[in-house]
């Protein structure tokens, strides 16, 4: 860690039931965190409401995807207004199940991050190889890529927290050594200043996520330039994600 108050966003992706909600978001209430690092976490819209109702406002919200333009006829689709209106401040965009089963590419993902920041929220902006992209030595220009259409797209880095997500490293218990994951994120950091400017590049917070849990963050929070995680399965602990939170320690 080192740029910035620590990040730790636990993605809830799409798990729970009202039931299991409860449970979790009363471990939260009633965990030990750092004061020193803000703190999100992603439910499924269908279950934002309920945790904004009950979870500590120490925590704040943020929503899983958005759409890319102002709500109206779009079926099925949640809007940017929808999810400030209950409370969301946060979304994460990018992430590498939209991008890879639901198809979502660089420049629609791009539209995305630029609406939703135009309008208020905070946006983490997921990047990440997979496995035979970096078998076949490909991570850097892949990273690249997903960043320049973040860059093309957005009009301020002021809201942005960049996740590096290495796809084989996401939901597999294949976590990216800390040394892996400091090469990337150094080099999107020198990505960042080459392309966007010193000072976007020193104060943007990247974070780390693919199997974070609560026995191997504390030596990945040590590197340098990870400030902070995105956890998915190990966030579905309450005790376990805190263990995460205060990692920075
Ligand atoms: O967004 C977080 C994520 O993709 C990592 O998931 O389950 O490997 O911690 P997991």
């Amino acid at each position: 860690a080192g740029t910035g108050k620590f990040f730790v966003g636990g993605n809830w992706k799409c798990n729970g039931t009202k039931e299991s909600i409860t449970k979790l978001v009363s471990d939260l209430n009633s965990a030990t965190l750092e004061p020193d690092v803000d703190v999100v976490v992603a439910p499924p819209f269908v279950y934002i409401d309920q945790v904004k109702n009950s979870l500590t406002e120490r925590i704040d919200i943020s929503a899983q995807n958005s759409w890319v333009q102002k709500g109206g006829a779009f079926t099925g689709e949640i809007s940017v207004e929808q999810l400030k209106d209950i409370g969301c401040n946060w979304v994460v965009l990018g992430h590498s199940e939209r991008r890879h089963i639901i198809g979502e590419d660089n420049q629609f993902i791009g539209k995305k991050a630029a609406y939703a920041l135009i309008e208020g929220l905070g946006v983490i902006a997921c990047i990440g190889e997979l496995l035979q992209e970096r078998e076949a030595g490909k991570t850097f220009e892949v990273c690249y890529q997903q960043l320049k259409a973040f860059a093309d797209a957005v009009p301020s880095w002021d809201n942005i927290v960049i996740a590096y997500e290495p796809v084989w490293a996401i939901g597999t218990g294949k976590v990216a050594t800390p040394q892996q994951a400091q090469e990337v994120h150094i080099a999107v950091r020198d990505w960042l200043k080459k392309n966007v400017s010193d000072e976007v590049a020193s104060k943007t917070r990247i974070i780390y996520g693919g199997s974070v849990n609560g026995s191997n963050c504390a030596e990945l929070a040590k590197q340098e330039d990870i400030d902070g995680f995105l956890v998915g399965g190990a966030s579905l602990k309450g005790p376990e994600f805190a263990t995460i939170v205060n990692s920075v320690t």
